[in-house]
């Protein structure tokens, strides 16, 4: 089916069971333990052995020798894979560096060797003896002093590296209003609860990886690729993901050397990451430092908009996207934005929820907040002032939806914000300095084309099968919430099957696409399985109505399940776009407000209350998007607060490598959240006429806290994340 044209009423409209708040279908399989992550797929096949992964101790330079005698006599030992013995591997289309590495040596912890054994405790054992000789070159490990050298990446997942409208320069240097400030960011990791796991298992020439993976068909191609076999070959299966947030986009090392070494071992093989290796062996949000200049009449109209951004990357790897909500956010007839990048010989940066917006916010949400206070206006009416119904830079582009200001108005209502002294550092509660933030929330929306199979059987069930994920967001819900809704039955009698290359393939869970891109292919799959069902039943199909389990057209009404009775009724259909997306700027947008508390002896920081208010299309499962979005404003919380990988600049990793670390709140750090979702209903998106809102609540809200935090102390703090010496 292809979308081209705005979806008009169809049965999704009809909002049964789609928009009805919803427990998590598989939920009880989670939180009793029972749901089979990957590493715990003790079912999937027998003989299992155990992989450990030997990581690079150098950052740059190459391996002069490995001597393997000491490993390989350990007990338990089955095998040893290195680079020597690996054979050619080849590179997927997502990963920058290689994922077994050797002799040359890309960045701290690129896997060298895994050992298989028998236990898991033998292969630990066994890597230890594992002796390598490096020869250490000098990496460049410093973002801050590696400017000078940062180039103009090309365009990154189609964001180009420069925009530029009117005269920026003419414009700033005359604006009788100035802020020009810089801001930083650092690097972040996923932290997600899952690490990466993989088993993999041959049968001959054909591998199955059971692995945890977000993005099904991307990563058997990526497996494929590296492996050098048909991706015909390779089967993934990830039905239960532990979270991924971007960190399980692409294949990484443990799926590929599980594959590796239940090659050699000529058994199966189980790898997961030791949280230690995660930080360095994996992606990462990459630090930013971002320059923004913003330029403004003294009634407050913003003239000029400028914002810069650099950060860095392993050679060949990409940008932090931090300018691409500057591109859209605000009215000014005069802007520039551009993306420089570093080289660095740190581990390779990658996507983050949110990536690019989210530090990108951090930033330009604080420089907004400023300019108000220059202006000696109130932050939540600059903002509404400065609105933009068309694309800034684009003017013929109008957004298909744009309810930013009803998110800030509603938002200041509903938290209180007309109480506030404007000034800041003047509101105290005992010990305690107390202030207000506000942030505006700002994400793309995209559609990604998206297929599902779906069948009815003679018990009049419905099966979907898909090879969507369901990476804790909720996917499973919204899917059997779409077909029963298309097929007017209960949810009870819907089953969904996801994360299986053997499915067709879906849009995969990533950049908050996942929602209305899999739930549209469900619904295209849907449309025609009602066509087949009505005309093997003898009904119009153009007529035929699908409720409480039956058909109805004509004045006939017939069961449901009768369709099947001589065997299942099986459609298979795939949801693809046209450009209407092109012809509409497609966002998501809302308001974070933060109530923070600053001792004002010590300087600790705790939230008191946060409040966020989204505009993001059809909800289609508000209990489960108000869950992703409260999620996302305790990540935005950890981002403000305490979320850094510390850098070793001589060495080249980061430091505090576990959860002891590198710190992530934690429910006593987390006051109270509310979310409100405004109704707004988008055509232009799909026939779901949803969008994302997973990324979306992450979006501003460490901005939010940072405002908060000065407007409690007067203190501005431009470089995340806002620790309390800072405040000192
Ligand atoms: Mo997302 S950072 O595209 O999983």
């Amino acid at each position: 089916m292809k979308f081209d044209t705005p979806a008009t009423e169809n049965p999704i409209d009809q909002l049964k069971v789609v928009g009805k708040p919803t427990s998590r279908i598989e939920g009880p399989l989670k939180t009793s333990g029972t749901a089979p992550y990957a590493y715990e797929r003790h079912d999937a096949v027998p003989n299992q052995a155990y992989g450990f992964i030997v990581g690079s101790a150098i950052a740059k330079g190459r391996i002069a020798s490995i001597d393997l005698a000491e490993a390989k006599a350990a007990p338990g030992v089955l095998a040893i894979v290195t680079a020597a013995s690996a054979g050619t591997l080849g590179k997927g289309d997502f990963n920058t560096a290689r994922l077994l590495g050797g002799p040359e040596i890309q960045h701290y912890h690129q896997a060298i060797a895994i050992v298989v054994a028998e236990s898991f405790e033998q292969a630990r054992a066994a890597a230890g003896l594992v002796r390598v000789r490096y020869t250490r070159d000098k990496g460049n490990f410093d973002l801050a002093s590696s400017l000078d050298g940062a180039i103009k990446p090309p365009a990154f997942f189609g964001t180009e590296p420069d925009s530029s409208f009117g005269d920026f320069d003419a414009a700033f240097a005359s604006a009788p209003v100035k802020l020009d400030e810089h801001y930083t960011t650092p690097d972040h990791s996923h932290a997600m609860m899952e690490p990466h796991a993989s088993i993999a298992s041959w049968d001959g020439d054909k591998l199955t990886l059971w692995t945890s993976n977000q993005m099904i068909a991307w990563s058997v191609g990526d497996v494929a690729k590296t492996l050098g076999i048909p991706r015909e070959n390779v089967r993934l299966v990830s039905p239960y993901i532990g979270g991924g947030f971007g960190g399980k986009l692409f294949v990484r090392a443990d799926a590929i050397l599980a594959a590796l070494g239940a090659k050699a071992a000529g058994r199966p093989v189980k790898v997961a990451l030791p949280r230690p290796l995660i930080a360095n062996n994996t992606t990462h949000r990459p630090a930013t430092i971002q320059r923004i200049r913003l330029g403004a009449t003294p009634d407050g109209k913003l003239t000029s908009i400028g914002h810069e951004s650099w950060s860095g990357d392993l050679k060949g790897g990409g940008p932090e996207t931090a300018v691409g909500q500057t591109r859209l956010l605000y009215a000014a007839p005069h802007r520039m934005t551009a993306m420089r990048l570093a080289v660095l010989d740190l581990p390779e940066g990658n996507a983050m929820r949110a990536p690019g917006e989210a530090p990108g916010l951090m930033a330009l949400e604080i420089a907004i907040d400023e300019m108000a206070e220059k202006l000696g206006m109130d932050p939540v009416a600059f903002r509404i002032l400065n609105d933009t119904q068309v694309d800034p830079e684009k003017p013929e582009r109008k957004f298909s939806q744009r309810q930013l200001n009803e998110c800030l108005r509603i938002g200041a209502d509903k938290f209180g914000w007309a109480s506030r002294n404007p000034k800041p550092g003047l509101t105290r509660d005992g010990r305690w300095l107390v202030g207000t933030g506000v942030a505006a929330a700002f994400r793309n929306n995209l559609n990604e084309k998206s297929a599902a199979r779906v069948r009815l059987d003679r018990a009049g069930r419905v099966i979907v099968e898909t090879d969507m994920t369901d990476i804790g967001t909720g996917s499973y819900t919204i899917i059997a919430q779409t077909a029963a809704e298309m097929l007017g039955v209960p949810l009870d009698r819907v089953e969904v099957r996801l994360g299986d290359s053997l499915f067709p393939v879906s849009a995969g869970s990533g950049g908050q696409w996942g929602a209305n891109s899999s739930t549209a292919g469900v619904y295209a799959a849907c449309a025609k399985l009602r066509t087949a069902i009505a005309q093997k039943l003898g009904l119009d199909p153009a007529k035929a109505a699908f409720a409480n389990g039956k058909v109805s057209a004509g004045g006939k009404s017939i069961a449901l399940a009768r369709a099947a009775a001589d065997g299942e009724v099986v459609a298979e259909d795939m949801m693809e776009y046209g450009d209407l997306a092109q012809t509409f700027q497609q966002s998501t947008f809302g308001a974070h407000f933060v109530e923070a508390a600053v001792d004002a002896a010590t300087g600790e920081i705790r939230l008191r209350r946060m409040l966020a208010v989204c505009a993001a299309g059809r909800i289609l499962n508000p209990k489960a998007a108000r869950s992703q979005v409260i999620g996302a404003m305790t990540m935005g919380a950890g981002a403000a607060l305490m979320e850094e990988l510390a850098v070793d600049k001589r060495f080249g990793f980061f430091v505090n490598h576990d959860l002891a670390g590198y710190e992530v709140p934690v429910h006593a750090d987390i006051p109270s959240q509310d979310v409100i979702f405004l109704d707004e209903v988008d055509p232009t998106t799909s026939p779901m006429k949803a969008k994302g809102v997973g990324e979306l609540g992450i979006c501003g809200v460490a901005a939010a806290v940072a405002n908060a935090v000065y407007h409690a102390t007067g203190i501005r703090v431009r470089n995340y994340p806002v620790t309390l010496d800072k405040l000192i």
